[in-house]
């Protein structure tokens, strides 16, 4: 049976479980730090099969040798934001569990494919794809499919049309630099601008890019999780059904955009063996100038964090 492991079992790491289960694709195994936790909402997550028409084991532990042969292995441990925080306020902390999580990964489930998702996200796939030392095609983060879903949101609501027409793209860090590209994203191939005029696609592109800034505001205790774990899934089943799924993701970049040994969130095309392809796109000057800048606060992270990594 294949199987998917998920590192952290809070709230994206649950309903990341949650979701997988329904899917029925795949045994899970969920891991945590804090005793008890992975297990109760393991048997929880397993008592729902009958009712809702799985036929997968879920399994909650504390420890690593249970992720043995995992095919995917999803890293959600780490703390998340509260209010007033930026992503990056969780760079030491979360970095250093990564690489704690990532030494067993390499040692327990070393042919897996490891999809990110910790934040600050860039610099934790980074630190992932260093810490293990994994071909750069099994190390990919969750960052894009998330925003761009929020942007063909947003747009959706702004038009009163379905969500299913809308195609939106995201690209760069998983930060306040991200660049939604209204160019590149259409309603039923109709592109955005013939639809809404500029000033309401400024406004929409705002709203993505403070996206996450605005649920944390509600919430006040964390961030959000239940769009986070659909774009996890919606990951998994491309990789796991090999579908070549284009999406954005955060990907180790060495010469493509013109980057070198970074990792950054740019459209990819997705199957078994992880990252098949990096899309190079042929961006204007103003978003390259904005990819540069998104790129510089990735960097500036990235030097940060040598140290504990130890490269
Ligand atoms: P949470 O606080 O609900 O869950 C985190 C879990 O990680 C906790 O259960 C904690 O016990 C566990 N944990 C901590 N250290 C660990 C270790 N060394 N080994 C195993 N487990 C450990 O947080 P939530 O909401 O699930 O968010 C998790 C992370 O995902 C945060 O860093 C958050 O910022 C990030 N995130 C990233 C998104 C993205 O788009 N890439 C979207 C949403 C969240
Ligand atoms: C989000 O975008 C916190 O990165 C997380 O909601």
């Amino acid at each position: 049976m294949t199987k998917v492991s998920v590192i952290g079992s809070g709230n994206v790491g649950a309903n990341t479980v949650q979701k997988l289960a329904e899917l029925n694709i795949a045994d899970i195994v969920m891991v945590d730090i804090v005793k008890g936790l992975p297990q109760g909402k393991a048997l929880d997550i397993q008592q729902a099969a009958p009712l809702m028409g799985y036929d997968v084991n879920v399994m909650g532990t504390n420890e690593y040798a249970d992720i043995v042969d995992s095919d995917i292995v999803v890293v959600t441990a780490g703390i998340a934001r509260k209010p007033g925080m930026s992503r990056d306020d969780l760079l030491a902390t979360n970095i250093k569990i990564t690489k704690q999580v990532c030494d067993n990964i390499r040692s327990c489930a070393p042919d897996s494919i490891i999809i990110t998702v910790t934040n600050p996200l860039d610099i934790v796939t980074y630190a992932a794809l260093k810490c293990t030392n994994f071909d750069k095609k099994r190390v990919l983060g969750m960052s894009g499919l998330l925003d761009s879903s929020r942007f063909a949101s947003f747009v959706a609501m702004e038009l009163g049309c379905s969500v299913k027409d809308v195609s939106a793209m995201v690209l760069g860090g998983h930060g306040d630099s991200m660049i939604p590209l209204p160019e590149y994203s259409s309603v039923s191939g109709i592109p955005l601008k013939e639809l809404m005029d500029l000033n309401t696609i400024e406004k929409i592109v705002d709203r993505t890019i403070n996206a996450g800034a605005e649920i944390v505001g509600h919430l006040k205790t964390g961030s959000a999780f239940y769009a986070p774990s659909a774009a996890i899934t919606t990951m998994v089943e491309a990789i796991l059904n090999d579908t070549k799924k284009i999406i954005t993701a955060s990907v180790h970049l060495n010469g493509e955009y013109g980057m070198y040994d970074i990792c950054m969130g740019v459209p990819v095309k997705i199957g078994r063996n992880g990252i098949e392809k990096i899309i190079e796109l042929e961006l204007n000057d103003k978003n390259k100038e904005a990819l540069q800048k998104s790129a510089d606060s990735v960097e500036a992270a990235i030097i940060k964090i040598e140290t504990l990594i130890g490269h």
